[in-house]
């Protein structure tokens, strides 16, 4: 490992034993530095602002020392050290080969071919490993199965408790999918129902949905899921404009099924990040309102692109389908995923709880369940 300096002492860069170099700028460093002053010791949290950081800040030495970078910056003649690890893990020297649609190395798009991530209720609930790997499959696949769990009414609550927190929405704590009489949603009827991502019309739209099974001895009420990023990654090999208009364009959403509510959203079918990263997904045909954001002449063919994209969503091809049993449940991700139900009747019946959850609190338990398995490891 060795380590060199612009003339100006404006760049500085490591050159690893493999030969790759990875630059950093004086500015990016000062502005990361891990001492105490820039850095509060208890809680990692950023103590100084952008001010703080000298317009002409340069770098007037640099040393390599064990697996350290010792840095000193000028004006302030402030000295900082930098593991070499901590720098490796945080570059941003790389090829900026973006491309609209990537999709991040943490995950993984599929199709029917998927091996269902099935996990066990208790095993998750008693044993750290494999509850981390479980929120590892949803991180990884925006979807896991959890089998052998209690018949018990709210114990989807319980599962939720386990990683994060209960979102409530207009449908309460959680929610009761089975047939009513005058149901405020098409979802509590027998009806089969597209596969679709729930309550596109809230902004942010909730980003974790449980599906809980009580009772299914009614014919039918398979439950499909389907990947949408796989879906927008199809639509976009077959048909880069259409992919272009759908991502380029936001869709509307719109909900008034009950007394007081009006909800309301003006966001795209499929979303990327600034830098083209696959985002989300919003599909739901039941909420869809019309669109007025498309320009008149693009109008024909932002349909044919949203058709093309559902005939993608609905082939057989993409779905994994399977009959929930009492006491079992699966998780999506609701900004990834799409979920759908085959229609049932006849005798029997079938009976779900519904509830949404927050994504970020999944991942942060997710995160720390890794890092203190990993530290009881060393
Ligand atoms: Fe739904």
């Amino acid at each position: 490992m060795l380590v060199s300096l612009s003339k100006d002492g404006k760049i500085l860069t490591l050159k690893r034993s493999d030969d790759v170099s990875l630059r950093f700028h004086a500015i990016w460093l000062r502005d990361n530095a891990l001492d105490p002053e820039t850095r509060a010791p208890g809680n990692g949290q950023r103590l100084i602002t952008i001010h703080d950081v000298p317009q002409d800040v340069s770098i007037s030495q640099a040393t390599i020392r064990d697996d350290m970078v010792d840095v000193t910056f000028s004006p302030e003649d402030k000295a900082v050290s930098f593991p070499v690890s901590w720098l490796i893990s945080n570059t941003y020297d790389q090829s900026g080969d973006a491309h609209n649609g990537w999709l991040s190395n943490d995950k993984e798009s599929w199709d029917e071919s998927l091996q269902v991530p099935c996990f066990e209720w208790t095993h998750v609930l008693e044993n750290p490993f494999e509850r981390r790997n479980w929120l590892a499959a949803i991180a990884r696949f925006g979807f896991a199965k959890l089998t052998g769990g209690p018949a018990k009414d709210g114990a989807l609550t319980d599962q939720v408790e386990l990683f994060g927190f209960v979102r409530e929405t207009n449908y309460g704590r959680h929610f009761e999918v089975r047939t009513e009489l005058n149901p405020t949603n098409l979802a509590y009827t027998g009806l089969g129902l597209q596969a679709h991502t729930d309550n596109p019309y809230r902004d942010p739209a909730p980003t974790l949905q449980i599906l809980y099974c009580l009772e299914n001895s009614a014919e039918g009420g398979d439950s499909t899921v389907v990947d949408g990023f796989r879906a927008a990654q199809r639509l976009k090999q077959e048909n880069p404009d259409g992919f272009a208009l759908l991502s380029g364009y936001p869709a509307r959403f719109e909900y008034k099924g009950s007394a007081g509510v009006a909800l309301r959203s003006r966001r795209p079918m499929i979303e990327l990040s600034p830098d083209g990263e696959l985002i989300a997904i919003r599909f739901n045909n039941r909420s869809s309102a019309p669109f007025t954001d498309i320009p008149f002449d693009q109008m024909e063919a932002f349909y044919a692109a949203y058709r093309q994209f559902a005939s993608i969503i609905d082939d057989p091809k993409m779905a994994v389908k399977f009959k929930l049993q009492p006491g079992e449940s699966f998780i999506v991700d609701n900004t990834r995923v799409l979920h759908g139900r085959v229609g049932y009747s006849g005798s029997g019946s079938r009976w779900l709880q519904g509830c949404y959850a927050d994504k970020d609190g999944l991942l942060s338990t997710l995160a720390s369940l890794n890092s203190e398995l990993a530290a009881a490891a060393e």
